[in-house]
């Protein structure tokens, strides 16, 4: 037995549903620690350089879920989920689902009711890191609802991050995650505006960056932020491992989480019209920082 044969041995096969750049981190992850690792994308060629690794492609959903007793989905968001298993007919019966897409509590709670009715067994979870940093132990995965499964698949979980578990009720592993995103997207709105205003003086992004991030940055987003700071001067904002698009739907899950939860919206209402005055203003498939763009000019 080689190695790797091994290791796929110890390890429980899992599925992949979903290959945007976040599910491509989620299976390469999986498959790198000796997972037998199966996928579906409604794009198949997105699977293309995982099969090259020993990933297997199914056909359909229901090929795909029926490969592994546990599937972890990473899909745009809930409408999403229901739109791709919904073909699955009864393959997910008696089956684990752990949904790692962003969303809000109430729609990790109808997730939750939904599986049940099914029969499927359901973890709801977050994503914290970029995907790069899938893999690495100290990279932090939520999630919430049900303790068995949660227990159960834990080894597997580990294989992504390190998971921790917030409690019983469905919706508490998005409702941290949109909390702490908005953190996030504060911060990085903060200083991007700051750099907007220094800019207009003709200070350079990467100078501003050297006094800016010592100065106040914490120490999560600050070494980000300063690899990044040549990016704002030269105004190229590569959205491969993450669009515009694809933050406008975390911050509209932000502003619908602040609604459910009866909390007030401007705050996160603002920061979700700029990302989609970055889009309208033809940045959709860049990366965040691309609302430096927007932070550059006066509002039309
Ligand atoms: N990227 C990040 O930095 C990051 C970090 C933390 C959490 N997340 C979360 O992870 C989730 C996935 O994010 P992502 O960056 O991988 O990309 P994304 O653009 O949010 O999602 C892309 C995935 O959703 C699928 N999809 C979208 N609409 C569909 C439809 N109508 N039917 C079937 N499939 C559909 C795409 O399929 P196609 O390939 O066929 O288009 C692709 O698999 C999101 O909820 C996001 O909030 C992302």
């Amino acid at each position: 037995m080689t190695n790797e044969q091994s290791a796929s041995a110890r390890q429980a096969p899992v599925t992949v549903v979903g290959l945007g750049p976040m599910g491509l981190a989620l299976a390469g992850a999986l498959r790198g620690r000796g997972h037998r690792t199966t996928v579906w994308n409604r794009t198949p060629g997105k699977a293309d350089r995982l099969v090259a690794t020993g990933v297997r492609r199914a056909a359909t959903v229901a090929e795909a879920v029926s490969a592994s007793p546990v599937t972890i989905m990473c899909l745009k968001d809930y409408e999403t989920m229901y739109e791709v298993f919904g073909s699955a007919g009864d393959a997910l019966r008696g089956r684990v689902l752990v949904n790692l897409n962003s969303g809000t509590p109430k729609e990790a709670h109808a997730a939750a009711g939904w599986a049940a009715e099914r029969g499927v067994s359901y973890l709801d979870g977050a994503i914290m890191v970029p995907p790069p940093m899938v893999g690495h132990p100290g990279s932090v995965f939520l999630y919430s609802g049900s303790r068995e499964v949660f227990d159960e698949h834990r080894p597997t979980l580990a294989s992504m991050g390190d998971p921790r578990y917030l409690g019983s009720d469905p919706g508490l592993a998005v409702l941290y995650n949109t909390a702490l995103l908005e953190m996030m997207y504060a911060t990085i709105n903060g200083y991007l505006h700051a750099t907007a205003m220094a800019g207009s003086a003709g200070v350079p992004a990467v100078e501003f960056a050297e006094l800016a991030i010592g100065w106040f940055l914490p120490a999560v987003l600050g070494p980000m932020l300063a690899e990044e700071a040549p990016v704002l001067d030269k105004g190229e904002y590569p959205g491969d491992l993450g669009t515009l698009e694809m933050n406008l739907n975390a911050l509209d899950h932000i502003a619908r989480t602040a609604q459910e939860q009866g909390v007030q919206t401007d705050q996160p209402r603002l920061m979700r019209e700029i990302a989609a005055r970055a889009i309208a203003d033809g940045h959709g498939g860049k990366n965040y920082l691309a609302v430096f763009e927007v932070f550059k000019h006066q509002a039309r």
